[in-house]
């Protein structure tokens, strides 16, 4: 039901003012405690020559209350209060009839947003963050589509980039293939931690390091199969928690899926001469909206995480022809979002402006911020668990005699 417009119905009746014209003058007060709606009477001095608090005072006797709970005059306002009663009845009554398509309109017919959202690490642990962006992400798909838009999910999994290298390095070293059966992410996280450890003391890894990014980046055939592997079972073990979660994608097309599509990319900066060098690195320089420049090509010409976002939205416009295409990302890579939008937005872009990044607050434990690189992470499976543990002891607690404890507890904590 909508309020407003009963209220300047029930106004304009009493008034024989036009309900238009009633509409546009009711305000939402500032305070609950003065009311759901207020209609300031000051206008209407002039008309009915009468002053403000008395105009109050005479619709205030006036007015139809039906459907309110009361009508109050202060000064030269007049408060409506909505009986929360009915209000609450006529909510339930339209779900009630409507069911599933309560709420649904379709404003957004024919028109595509491409959602990304979740998106973890390739071979690093999926964590609370991700777990933030996968909850946002889904609830938008599920908003969104029941408003009429077409909405495609997109996973855009972080499995491309220098770290591959590092780990090709440190797979080949030391993994420990029986603990990688058991507990793949575990495993590849001590091997990624540990080569950290051991660059320090050695700092030619590093070199060894980029030299098989190079190799992957140029699909060579041992760096290319090793990478499948990481990348396989470290989806095995996301998928568990997706099928946990309920929570499906539409699309898969993570940062490798640009790994050929990234040149035309360059070329077209160079030709629209964006690409300028610094300190051996291609990149823009975004000093006019004051932001460091967004690194295109590192200087031993390995394309960076910008340079696949940048491929990735002229991919997503040529495909979906996307109406919005948000990104469902932590507020710590706001500064990337914007390089990126504002490079798109220089290479001659419009559709640059229906870019979004929806961000939300870093994630924290005890004052720190997780860091996969020195192994400080909080296992999502293990968090959703002990929160499921926790719900069973509060029920065990306040509702001992329930049934199906572990059941309600479950769907609790996995809202399904
Ligand atoms: N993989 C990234 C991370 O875990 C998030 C990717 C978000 N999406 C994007 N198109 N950059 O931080």
């Amino acid at each position: 039901m909508n309020y407003k417009l009963t209220i300047a119905e029930k106004i304009a009746k009493a008034t024989e003012l036009n309900v238009d014209d009633v509409q546009k003058l009711i305000e939402i007060p500032p305070k609950p405690e003065m009311g759901d709606f207020a209609f300031p009477c000051f206008q209407l001095a002039k008309v009915f020559r009468k002053a403000p608090n008395i105009i109050a005072q005479e619709l205030s006797e006036k007015i139809d209350k039906e459907g309110l709970e009361k009508v109050e005059t202060v000064g030269g306002y007049l408060n409506f209060f909505v009986d929360k009663a009915s209000f609450s009845k006529g909510v339930i009554e339209k779900v009630l009839t409507e069911k599933e398509s309560y709420g649904h309109s379709s404003i957004g017919e024919g028109k595509t947003v491409t959602i990304d959202f979740s998106s973890p690490n390739i071979a690093k642990p999926f964590h609370v963050g991700h777990l933030c962006s996968t909850a946002i992400g889904n609830s938008l798909y599920k908003i969104l589509s029941s408003q009429g838009y077409n909405c495609v999910g997109i996973n855009h999994l972080g499995d491309w980039g220098t770290q591959f290298g590092k780990l090709i390095a440190a797979y080949e070293r030391w993994v420990d293939e029986e603990a990688l059966e058991k507990e793949p992410i575990k495993e590849l996280l001590r091997i990624y931690v540990k080569f950290h450890d051991e660059a320090e003391k050695d700092p030619s890894l590093e070199d060894i390091a980029r030299q098989h990014f190079k190799n992957l980046e140029d699909g060579c055939e041992k760096e290319v199969k090793l990478w499948q592997k990481i990348k396989d079972v470290s989806l095995m073990e996301f998928n568990r928690i997706y099928d946990m979660l309920n929570i499906k994608f539409d699309s898969y097309a993570g940062e490798s899926f640009y790994n050929d599509k990234m040149d035309a990319v360059v070329e077209e900066l160079k030709e629209k001469n964006l690409l300028v060098e610094s300190k051996g690195a291609q990149v823009v320089n975004l000093d006019e909206y004051n932001m460091p420049p967004c690194i295109i090509l590192k200087a031993d010409g390995a394309s960076i995480y910008a340079t696949r976002d940048l491929a990735a939205a002229i991919y997503r416009k040529k495909t979906y022809d996307f109406y919005k295409n948000i990104y469902v990302v932590g507020m710590d890579q706001s500064l990337h979002f914007k390089q990126v939008f504002t490079t798109l937005k220089l290479m001659g872009y419009d559709w640059a402006d229906n870019c979004v990044h929806v961000g939300f607050g870093l994630v924290k434990f005890a004052d720190k911020k997780l860091s996969t690189r020195k192994g400080d992470v909080i296992f999502l499976e293990d968090l959703l668990n002990e929160g499921i543990a926790r719900a069973k002891q509060a029920i065990e607690e306040k509702n001992p005699s329930l049934e199906n404890k572990d059941e309600v507890a479950k769907r609790l904590v996995l809202v399904q």
